[in-house]
């Protein structure tokens, strides 16, 4: 029997690494999936100019053009449903998604943030670490609820902070790892290892 491809619809609002590095594993064929459609809110977000570079579908729709957060949410829900998506993944989609979006797309929704959730939620993640001062930040893949990067938690990388560390060093550290941690998510999943139990996921290992 053919496997069937998994759809990915991402989501992104500026400069794409996070979706570049999607693009990477698909490519080296590390992650079994394809993207069907990437959705941006801002015209001139690099992202986009990534997927025109890599033949990757890609739309800008303007929030300005829609009267409202629902409105605007329900267009992007129309654009994914209409390309069959089976997850969707947030890859520096700095909006808030509407419930509506949320109902639509219950439980396939998955965001990568730069700190270790529950702490330092939000914007800024990486400075709210710094100015808080804890000796460990890092980055977590989540699923995305009603609530601000409030989700159960799918996976986390721990990245150490140094004395030495600014926000900009921090952030460099600590992206090098989500390039690494969403990929590895999304995989898991799609091949059916995420189980949700409440508020915990629990992961069953890789077969051999
Ligand atoms: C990434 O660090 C991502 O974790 C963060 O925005 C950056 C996007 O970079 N997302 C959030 O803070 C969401 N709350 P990218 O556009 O290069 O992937």
């Amino acid at each position: 029997m053919e496997k069937k491809s998994y759809k990915l619809g991402i989501l992104v609002s500026g400069r794409g690494s996070n979706l570049s590095s999607i693009m990477d594993s698909i490519d080296r064929k590390e992650l079994h999936a394809e993207i069907a459609l990437v959705l941006s809110n801002k015209k001139e977000a690099p992202a986009l100019k990534k997927c025109q570079d890599r033949g990757v579908p890609s739309l800008f729709l303007d929030p300005k053009s829609y009267a409202g957060k629902s409105q605007y949410d329900l267009a992007l829900v129309k654009e994914l449903q209409a390309r069959s998506v089976d997850l969707i993944c947030l890859a520096g989609y700095m909006k808030l998604l509407s419930s509506e979006f949320i109902s639509a797309f219950r439980g396939k929704i998955i965001n990568i943030h730069p700190s270790l959730l529950p702490s330092f939620p939000g914007l800024n993640a990486q400075k709210q670490a710094l100015d808080y001062g804890v000796k460990f930040s890092g980055c977590t893949v989540h699923y995305v609820d009603e609530g601000v990067d409030t989700g159960p938690v799918i996976m986390q990388s721990v990245v150490p902070i140094y004395d030495a560390d600014n926000e900009e060093e921090l952030s460099r550290r600590i992206l090098e790892q989500e390039h690494i941690l969403y990929s590895k998510a999304l995989q898991a999943i799609i091949e059916g290892r995420i189980r949700l139990a409440g508020r915990r996921t629990v992961q069953k290992q890789e077969s051999l």
